[in-house]
């Protein structure tokens, strides 16, 4: 398959990274309005494949008709966030942005599945839909999957287990009204606080654990002013879902349309994801309070959404 990557920022080429680690495409297409950093990026990448047993996968530093029947395009291009900023002030910028580069895209791939990075994430997959001929099916944006991977990250090492051990999600909007379903959450099984139990550790406090999860991306932000590894293995694992038609369940934006009782908001629930981009939105049984607090998130991004100008 040909997998694309718009954008050959930090985000972009990690993702690449992965890509071609992972002999995951047989056609890898970098695409960036800088077309010497592309070139160089791929010139660069070019010299991976000789020394090791990756596959030697075509790569192409190009434009749009370059990614003529990509099957996955990976969107990570915009402005981003400042010292200080907030994901949502680059609202208007990088709606304005991933259209333009959707639309750009429909000429050439229609067929693809769109997986955005580009923040706000939820929004700017919210205005694709609701914008181009992409279905809910076929745009994902990453959603919570990386705030999930920080939440296994933050709970594993509490307990001194592989973070995979930890079973849970954060779920709503990439960004300060996330949340985390404890009802769907475990440790190898047994509730967190059981498993803490067990091992003689202290039972996490779940307002903390929450407030550190959303302060995870600034706390790397502040060091190096920017965040790429963790969303790029994000995005890097919902590719793998899809490219190998995995059926996994992951907690990706997916576009709502009456889930849970919430219309025209991109919103991270369970889903599954497998060749098709988002299969299902999964009806997972949410508590009243979980249900409530997804709401708050659609109604930020509702209110969100009424800012942007198109
Ligand atoms: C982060 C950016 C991707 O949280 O929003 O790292």
């Amino acid at each position: 398959m040909k997998v694309a990557v718009i954008g050959a920022g930090a985000v972009g080429v990690s993702v690449c990274q992965f890509l071609l680690d992972n002999g995951a495409c047989d056609t890898l297409v970098l695409v960036d309005l800088n077309q010497e950093k592309a070139q160089g990026e791929i010139l660069d990448f070019g010299h991976t494949t000789s020394l090791n047993f990756t596959r030697n996968v075509k790569m192409v530093a190009g434009g749009y008709a370059d990614c003529q029947g990509a099957g996955i395009v990976i969107i990570t291009a915009g402005a981003q966030i400042k010292q200080g900023q907030q994901r949502d002030e680059l609202a208007q910028i990088n709606v304005e942005i991933t259209l333009q580069i959707a639309r750009e895209l429909e000429k050439v791939a229609p067929e693809a599945i769109l997986v955005l990075a580009t923040n706000p994430v939820d929004l700017v997959s919210r205005f694709i839909i609701a914008n181009t001929g992409y279905t809910a099916q076929r745009v994902i944006s990453a959603g919570c999957l990386l705030d999930t991977a920080r939440f296994m990250k933050i709970v594993a090492d509490h307990v001194e287990l592989d973070p995979k051990n930890v079973q849970g999600y954060v779920l709503g909007e990439h960004g300060a009204t996330s949340f985390i379903p404890w009802s769907l959450c475990s440790i190898g099984g047994l509730s967190f606080d059981d498993y803490c139990d067990m091992v003689g550790k202290p039972r996490l406090a779940r307002k903390a654990l929450l407030q550190s999860v959303k302060q995870a991306g600034f706390e790397i932000f502040n060091r190096k002013g920017n965040t790429n590894h963790g969303i790029a293995a994000s995005v890097y694992r919902i590719v793998q879902a899809i490219l190998f038609d995995e059926g996994s369940i992951l907690p990706v934006g997916a576009y709502l349309e009456g889930q849970f009782g919430i219309e025209d908001c991109v919103l991270s629930v369970p889903c599954l994801v497998n060749r098709q981009g988002i299969a299902t939105r999964l009806p997972y049984p949410l508590t009243s309070h979980e249900l409530a607090q997804l709401h708050g998130s659609a109604r930020h991004l509702k209110a969100l959404t009424e800012q942007v100008r198109k």
